[in-house]
């Protein structure tokens, strides 16, 4: 049962007003914008020792909810409640994972109210882009308030139509279908689905990464609520230090409530899957793909390559999926010619054609639907031709024991990561990623599968994969720390993988905006800056 004070009621807030005080308590920063309530002020008065979360809870939501009305915020048992669940990519998250309530922001005023009630009543809440992130709590919090942006969805071009103001509410498609009214595009996601908020954090590689880097490496400035609940305009001379940091830091520094990003011209261009049997074109494909990193996508930077090796249940079979794109329109029937050693006869499926960026994105969706169990984890290496062979072998091996998961569809999906990503090579300020200055092979494992009682198998042959990639990587002297947190999973450290010095920068930077440790604490899912979020344990 509740005790009485959980449902104390909040008064109005007094819109308008703008909270620049740091050092205020959370109670006080509350009253301030004329939030009060006899419980929140109990909080101010007594420790906080946090023994009932669900009461804590329940009083964070209710104020929420008397602060800005029941359309900003919904519960159990509330069809918008269900209605944001289904909208979480994976099944950890859409079905094992129930928040207290979802809140609605429309603005940056309405998340810093957020932060501090959760603040003040020390309820934990996590925040949802587009809710691609597989693991449960990543981007929804269990008991929770989960910060929902479906109202912050603006994609504006600035009047020079160099760049772009877009909402941390978004997708990929929305952007890029509203961009193509210009004939502009951004550097983002190649999935229609995807969130702006969760790529653009972690890094973000792009269609167009050859040209212009990581898709961090293109915002000009951030909206930023602080864990003080300050809104911070954030640019290269504003707080050139938050800016760095927020270039692969994640969610560790504060909740980005806009990104202007950089844009470019762009009209039809080509791209799709070509999709072959695995037996007789992997070593020509491994080839293509090597040479495609060392050299062609050097050439032509306007080309990128992603390479999956995908096992899949239903159809007890592999198959090569690449997806191969150009930012130049080809004649029909023509590739660019810097993938001409991907052709290698007897596709089993080809779809490449010239058409828009957004209509590319729509494409690979389709082939990663909602709704399924999800595991992302990754390693890198430098490029080798034999190792890339043996690490299909690895994959191959560990998948024998789980072949008859119901569902199952296993990748192993090779990405190169050069040129203009590589450190120091896109924009003068840098990022926190750690690349280093030699190409990198980037692995991401994505495995879904169908039953909750297949998890233990799936995620053993997981770990194991990455843990024999790594020793394998490491005897040949090709191992690379790096550790791409969007598609790493809970048991890796993306933070650790950008290397000390950067992870030191990071926790400098983190003392100095939010010196409470807000935003490791009480919005405890997804990655940390000390450690991965969950402790691997075999059984
Ligand atoms: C099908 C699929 C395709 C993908 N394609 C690509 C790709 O082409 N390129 C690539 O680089 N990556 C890709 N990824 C990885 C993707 O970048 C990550 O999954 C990313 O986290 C997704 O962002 P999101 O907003 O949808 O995630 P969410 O799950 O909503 O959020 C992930 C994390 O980011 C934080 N976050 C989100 N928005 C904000 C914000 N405004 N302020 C503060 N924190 C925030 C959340 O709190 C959460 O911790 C893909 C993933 C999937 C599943
Ligand atoms: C976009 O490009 C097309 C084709 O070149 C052109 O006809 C159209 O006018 C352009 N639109 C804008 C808004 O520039
Ligand atoms: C950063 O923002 C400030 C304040 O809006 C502005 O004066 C400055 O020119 C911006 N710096 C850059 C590099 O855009
Ligand atoms: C994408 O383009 C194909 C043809 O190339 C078309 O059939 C399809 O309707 C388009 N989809 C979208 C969402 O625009």
């Amino acid at each position: 049962m509740l005790a009485l004070w959980c449902v104390a009621v909040a008064s109005a807030l007094v819109r308008g007003q703008t909270i620049n005080t740091p050092d205020l308590h959370p109670v006080a920063g509350l009253a301030a914008r004329g939030i009060r309530s006899p419980r929140l002020d109990d909080l101010f008065l007594s420790a906080n020792d946090g023994d009932d979360d669900t009461c804590y809870c329940s009083l964070a939501c209710e104020t929420l909810a008397a602060t800005f009305g029941g359309a900003q915020v919904s519960s159990v048992g509330q069809e918008a409640y269900d209605t944001r669940l289904n909208r979480f990519w994976s099944a950890q998250q859409a079905q094992e994972t129930k928040p207290q309530c979802f809140f609605h922001p429309y603005d940056a005023e309405d998340i810093s109210v957020a932060i501090l009630v959760s603040r003040a009543t020390q309820c934990p809440f996590a925040v949802k882009g587009g809710g691609h992130a597989a693991f449960k709590g990543a981007s929804n919090s269990d008991g929770g308030i989960t910060i929902d942006f479906i109202n912050m969805v603006q994609v504006v071009p600035s009047a020079d139509h160099k760049t772009v103001a877009i909402g941390p509410g978004n997708t990929w498609f929305d952007v890029y279908s509203t961009l193509e009214n210009y004939n502009l595009t951004m550097v983002g996601g190649r999935v229609a689905s995807v969130g702006v908020g969760g790529l653009l954090l972690g890094g973000g590689i792009s269609f167009f990464s050859g040209q212009y880097g990581w898709a961090c490496d293109n915002i000009v400035s951030y909206e930023v609520v602080v864990a003080s609940g300050e809104i911070l305009h954030v640019n290269s001379t504003t707080h050139p230090d938050l800016f760095w940091a927020l270039r692969g830091g994640g969610g560790n520094f504060g909740v980005v409530t806009k990104f202007v990003a950089k844009t470019f011209k762009q009209g039809p261009m080509w791209g799709g899957f070509v999709i072959y049997d695995m037996q007789s074109t992997r070593s020509a494909i491994i080839d293509a793909m090597v040479g495609w990193g060392t050299k062609g996508g050097l050439q032509d930077p306007k080309s990128a390559m992603i390479v999956s090796f995908t096992y899949i249940q239903p159809y007890s079979s592999w198959m090569i999926a690449t997806i191969l794109d150009h930012a130049e329109p080809q004649a029909p029937g023509n590739h660019p010619e810097v993938f001409n050693d991907f052709f290698v006869g007897n596709a089993m499926d080809d779809s490449t054609r010239t058409t828009s960026h957004s209509n590319l994105t729509m494409e690979i969706d389709l082939m990663s639907p909602f709704g399924s169990r999800q595991s992302y984890w990754m390693f890198s290496t430098y490029l080798d031709k034999q190792l890339a062979s043996d690490l299909v072998d690895i994959q191959r091996e560990e998948i024998t024991p789980i072949a008859n998961v119901p569902g199952l569809v296993a990748s192993m999906s090779f990405q190169i990561v050069k040129g203009k990503q590589l450190q120091g090579k896109s924009s003068k300020e840098g990022n926190a990623l750690g690349v280093g200055k030699r190409p990198l092979l980037v692995a991401n494992l994505a495995f879904s599968w169908a039953l909750q009682s297949d998890d233990k198998a799936v995620l053993n042959a997981l770990n194991n994969i990455v843990s024999r990639a790594k020793s394998t990587s490491e005897e040949r002297g090709l191992f690379h720390p790096f550790l791409y947190m969007n598609y790493a999973s809970q048991w890796q450290d993306p933070i650790a993988g950008y290397g000390t010095e950067n992870k030191e920068k990071l926790l400098k930077i983190s003392k100095k905006y939010d010196p409470e440790g807000v935003f490791q604490k009480l919005h405890p899912g997804y990655f940390k800056l000390h450690g991965a979020p969950t402790e691997w344990k075999d059984e």
